[in-house]
């Protein structure tokens, strides 16, 4: 493996193998396998597990690695072509990020969608820009519609509590005070088509994910035999779930637009998931969220703290999952 870029980049197989290492490398831990190894992480976002997870996982394997954050302390770099570099940044990323990956055995990458033109996000303009600069092993540590680890991870998760293939697999939007990326929701839907589930999108209106990540979702269930649907309807959504993932994310009607967004979101405060949220779930429902959460904006704390929350096992997973990465890329 040369890149981690995208879930849909690996069969089925391939991803049910990286799990077997990510549950090897746990239960016999291989402290030399990355020695002397560096790991580059490039944030142009914040994060607290990514961050974390990424630099403890090369110390758990015996490698290091050192962090950029554009503009703290760096340089600010410009990331558009073509750009007159008369602001703000003082290096283009066609420099920076080669020049970091030469100090470097491998890279990983945080750059969130602009949040402008949806086209431009779907198609990870931006991304594929800085991957096409960087010849060495890359990592996706969140793009503009895509996280590939946080996606792994949960893969993990589902299958650590035995949440069988082809169970109902409910991603609910979640309410918000602000516009947050469609990157998670974007994977997720992807992740859970690509495991064999029964994956319902619950969403208001104005809220529906762009049709290409449907068409992507769905031609990975396809091949794996699960299914994609997508419903403003609560109850239909929930009745008989196995799996209720919340995300927040921002309007595909009004993309860019964020006073629209706003006024469409203003009456959708009870799109917060609370525990009566599940009176129609199947036994043992289990709530996914891939954190950060606002408690009581976006769940309940009766969720949060409740029997049927794995969010803590899934952000430990983070770890787990991305170290059989780390392996497969470097050792
Ligand atoms: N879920 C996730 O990627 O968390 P961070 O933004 O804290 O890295």
């Amino acid at each position: 493996m040369k890149r981690f870029l995208d879930l849909a980049d690996l069969s089925r197989d391939e991803v049910l193998d990286l799990l077997a290492l990510a549950r090897r490398l746990e239960a016999h831990p291989e402290p030399r396998a990355l020695a002397g190894k560096i790991l580059g992480l490039v944030f142009f976002n914040p994060s607290l597990r990514t961050l974390a997870s990424f630099q403890v996982g090369m110390q758990r394997l015996g490698g290091s690695s050192f962090v950029i954050t554009p503009g703290q302390g760096t340089w600010q770099l410009e990331t558009r072509t073509g750009a007159v570099m008369d602001g703000a940044c003082a290096e283009h990323i066609r420099e920076g990020l080669p020049v970091l990956a030469s100090y470097a055995d491998a890279l990983g990458i945080r750059a969130f969608a602009e949040g402008k033109d949806l086209a431009h996000d779907v198609a990870e303009t931006s991304f594929k820009a800085m991957a096409g600069v960087v010849h060495k092993p890359l990592i996706n540590l969140e793009s503009a519609v895509n996280h590939p680890c946080q996606s792994l991870a949960d893969w993990k998760t589902l299958d650590e509590v035995g949440v069988p293939q082809r169970a109902k697999f409910v991603l609910s939007w979640a309410n918000h005070p602000r516009v947050t990326p469609i990157a998670v929701p974007a994977a997720t839907v992807h992740m859970a088509a690509h495991r064999g589930m029964e994956v319902v999108v619950l969403r208001p209106e104005g809220y529906a994910l762009p049709p290409a990540i449907m068409d992507k979702a769905r031609a990975a269930a396809a091949a794996s035999g699960g299914s994609v649907r997508e419903t403003d309807d609560r109850a239909d959504a929930l009745a008989g779930a196995h799996v209720v993932y919340a995300k927040e994310w921002g309007s595909t009607t009004h993309y860019g637009d964020a006073a629209g967004d706003a006024a469409l979101r203003a009456g959708l405060k009870d799109w917060c998931v609370r525990e009566d949220w599940f009176a129609t779930a199947a036994a043992g429902c289990k709530f996914m969220h891939c954190l950060p959460v606002r408690r009581n904006v976006a769940v309940a704390d009766e969720v949060l703290d409740g029997p049927r929350s794995i969010v803590l096992r899934e952000a430990h997973n983070r770890l787990t999952a991305q170290m059989a990465v780390l392996y497969r890329l470097l050792a």
